[in-house]
């Protein structure tokens, strides 16, 4: 079996001969040849222009030889296209100008097309997928709208996500507009990165998990579920991660994704009891594990994947993104473990 081949099997609960693996966030933050490439570049003049953005998604492929390459680019993108002002501050994350607070916010925002207004996220696609070869994986993603729509309504990262969920129970319909500009607007820009060769696309909800379990349901489950639909409707598979996600499995398993992403806080037997066979599992090891000593990590590797070995399908990652001050050694440990040919 190839990577790409691999991949595909175990997001489809098929038999693989190994564990497929990638890492959320390999391409960027950790790796010395990212940091000299992103020098003299902002992060979003990196987003627009496809070689800086292809280079940064084939690095960490070259010097590990992951299963799938993830694209280089942001949840954020789309909210930019739809006419916020986007930038990525050192020391402070995401800016988004002006937030999106009341109904004239929400109109104003602009349905874009995505040929002409993400463009570049397609070119970088084809130039990956040059240079990738047909062997190995490539995946596209995009953010949920609970998630997008927190840094829409903040005007930046958030710890509470106050605004925003005073506004989602506060004035339900207003918010429920927002999730659902937001899902019409991402439906065009995930149908891009298939057409530009996306070989799986994952929707990052990264802080759905700070909803209880009947809010997530009744207000997102519907919205992913569109999303996931019209994904797979394309012919490809669907990865749904939530960070956080220990009390939203169940609720995860009837979008229909086809690959639950979790996070280092599920145990994986039991989310692969309690998701009964249905879904292929994504994860799950614990970011902050790899600031342990190369030996340290090698033996969490190794955890992780026997213990996703009742799963039907299983593809190793970490429970969320790679931390920007990562000892290289120690992820080199986690690739030469993971990864046999490398070992
Ligand atoms: O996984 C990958 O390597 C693909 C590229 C990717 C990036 N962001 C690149 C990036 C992906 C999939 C994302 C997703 C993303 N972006 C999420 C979901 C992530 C998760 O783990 O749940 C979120 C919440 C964002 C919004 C965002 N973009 C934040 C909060 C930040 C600042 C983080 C920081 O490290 O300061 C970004 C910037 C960003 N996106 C960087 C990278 C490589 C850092 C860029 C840099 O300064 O060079």
């Amino acid at each position: 079996m190839n990577s790409r081949e691999r991949f595909l099997a175990a997001a489809r609960r098929q038999p693989v001969d190994r564990t497929p693996a990638w890492m959320m966030r390999q391409a960027g933050r950790s790796l010395p040849e990212y940091r000299e490439l992103r020098s003299g570049h902002t992060f979003m003049e990196m987003c627009h222009r496809p070689e800086l953005a292809a280079e940064a998604t084939l690095q960490p492929i070259r010097r590990f030889g992951m299963d799938a390459a993830v694209i280089f680019c942001d949840i954020l993108v789309p909210a930019e296209a739809m006419g916020l002002a986007v930038s990525i501050e050192e020391g402070v994350g995401p800016l988004l100008d002006p937030p999106v607070r009341t109904a004239e916010d929400v109109e104003a925002l602009r349905d874009f097309d995505a040929t002409t207004a993400t463009g570049f996220l397609a070119e970088a696609l084809r130039l990956v997928r040059a240079e990738l070869g047909e062997e190995r994986a490539m995946l596209g993603f995009c953010g949920a709208p609970f998630t997008l729509a927190s840094y829409m309504v903040e005007g930046r990262s958030s710890r509470n996500y106050e605004t925003t969920k005073a506004l989602m129970l506060g004035q339900p319909e207003l918010f429920d507009r927002l999730v659902e500009r937001i899902v019409d607007n991402s439906l065009g820009y995930l149908a891009l990165q298939v057409e530009a060769g996306a070989d799986a696309i994952q929707i990052f909800d990264s802080w759905g998990g700070s909803l209880d379990a009947a809010t997530w349901r009744a207000r997102m489950q519907g919205p992913i579920t569109r999303m996931v639909r019209a994904t797979q409707d394309l012919g490809v598979p669907v990865i749904l991660y939530v960070n956080g996600c220990s009390h939203l499995l169940e609720a995860m398993v009837e979008t229909g994704a086809d690959v639950l992403s979790i996070d280092w806080r599920v145990d994986p037997v039991e989310a692969v009891r309690r998701t009964e066979g249905k879904v292929a599992l994504q994860g799950n090891m614990d970011p902050v594990a790899l600031f342990a000593p190369p030996d340290a990590v090698r033996r969490e590797a190794q955890r992780t994947l026997a213990a996703f070995e009742g799963a039907p399908g299983h593809i190793f990652n970490l429970g969320s993104g790679i931390l920007p001050k990562t000892p290289l050694e120690s992820t080199t440990a986690l690739w030469d473990t993971v990864l046999p040919e490398r070992g």
